[in-house]
């Protein structure tokens, strides 16, 4: 069945030849966007919905977030904001409440902030395991994420599990580990920082997962300056994500590379660091993206707007810039805004996830920070909101 959406005040593609159109219409049918132009010359469909005025956008394409736990970490937190710095370690606390949670437990989690996030416009989502960090555990989370989210990633390289050797482990998670999670899911990951996995151990990783034929995803740079980045680069990751201590001579590797810079603001806050430099990042040429990183740990919040939002008023992105690097650049993290199906974009072809505003521009994002401003959403073409 066909949706003719009418009444758009502003449309916001992402596509190169398509731009941005003022009194635009959407036409959806089943899973695809099929047209999309001036309203005045907007073909015929089943049904029509006038959204009266209001900025239409794709979906947010949230690509990092860590969704399979249990337990929260509230206890952490107030200990940050009366002081403490953030330590990769917290990571174990999560993971003992995680291996005792049971499937049900863990999938209902899932389903919930899954839930939180579409109503209020994600529409696309990754997460990765990285709570097991066993062979069951990982093996476990990669099936219960699978159920939920379309792009899983195998992170268990996020901390060295206590009484592990660190190599032994690295030995395990690139090997046994490894191949036992690797039908469940696209994507390998690594902590690649001080306290969780240094270069040569991220690399072993890595490689590991390269020659599987997986791809590439990098945490890097969170926590301090660090090989992350430029080891990213250096073996073709999708993307590498933090970003929030770039040496110049990461931020030229980037710019010269097809390795997306996720930056998580929202857990940069979270954790009282610096906000990532996405100026001088974007200036020089690179791929940004935001996304959530939402986990019980560093980031807890589902929300992209309140992380484009951050992007504008302190990492000096303009909404335009903000609004693609939730959308497009997410979809480029995750190697989906290309060909049938793309999401992150709004063009004939495109999957039909779509974000209506309760505003007349997406300005209003920035404007109106912290005002939940969905109207409506459409993922794969049904009204979920
Ligand atoms: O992306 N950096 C490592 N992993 C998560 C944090 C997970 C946690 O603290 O539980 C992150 O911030």
């Amino acid at each position: 069945m066909s949706v003719l959406v009418t009444g758009i005040s502003e449309l916001t593609t992402n596509d190169d030849d398509l731009g941005t159109l003022s009194d635009a219409a959407l036409v959806l049918d089943d899973e695809r966007v099929v047209w999309v132009g001036p309203a005045d010359r907007a073909p015929d469909a089943d049904e029509r919905v006038d959204v009266g005025g209001r900025a239409v956008l794709p979906g947010w394409v949230d690509s990092h977030t860590h969704l399979v736990f249990a337990g929260d970490r509230t206890a952490e937190f107030a200990a940050r904001m009366a002081g403490q710095p953030y330590q990769a370690g917290g990571i174990a606390v999560t993971v003992s409440a995680t291996r005792a949670a049971s499937d049900a437990e863990l999938a209902t989690g899932l389903r919930r902030h899954v839930a939180e996030a579409v109503a209020q416009g994600t529409t696309c989502f990754e997460t990765k395991t990285g709570y097991g960090l066993t062979v069951t555990d990982e093996v476990r989370s990669a099936r219960i994420a699978g159920q939920e989210v379309e792009e899983v990633t195998f992170l268990g390289a996020h901390l060295v599990p206590q009484g592990w050797d660190a190599d032994d482990y690295v030995r395990l998670v690139s090997g046994e580990m490894l191949d036992a999670v690797a039908p469940h899911v696209r994507w390998v990951d690594v902590f690649c920082e001080s306290g969780a996995f240094d270069e040569d151990q991220s690399r072993t990783v890595l490689a590991a997962a390269k020659a599987r034929g997986l791809g590439l995803r990098v945490h890097g740079n969170q926590l301090g300056p660090g090989p992350g980045v430029r080891l990213a680069v250096e073996l073709g990751a999708a993307s590498v994500d933090h970003c929030t201590y770039l040496e110049g001579h990461d931020i030229d590797a980037l710019a010269g590379s097809e390795t997306v810079a996720t930056l998580l603001p929202a857990c940069d806050l979270s954790t009282r660091q610096p906000l990532p430099n996405a100026r001088e990042l974007l200036d020089a040429g690179a791929t940004v993206a935001l996304a959530s990183n939402c986990n019980p740990g560093s980031s807890y919040t589902s929300s992209m707007a309140f992380c484009v939002a951050t992007a504008v008023l302190q990492m000096r992105m303009s909404v335009e810039e903000a609004v693609r690097a939730a959308t497009w650049g997410g979809a480029r993290a995750l190697r989906r805004e290309r060909g049938d199906g793309a999401v992150g974009v709004l063009r004939p072809g495109a999957r039909a996830d779509v974000h209506v505003l309760n505003a007349p521009s997406a300005a209003w994002l920035a404007y109106r920070p912290g005002v939940p401003l969905t109207h409506a959403v459409w993922r794969k073409g049904e009204r979920v909101r």
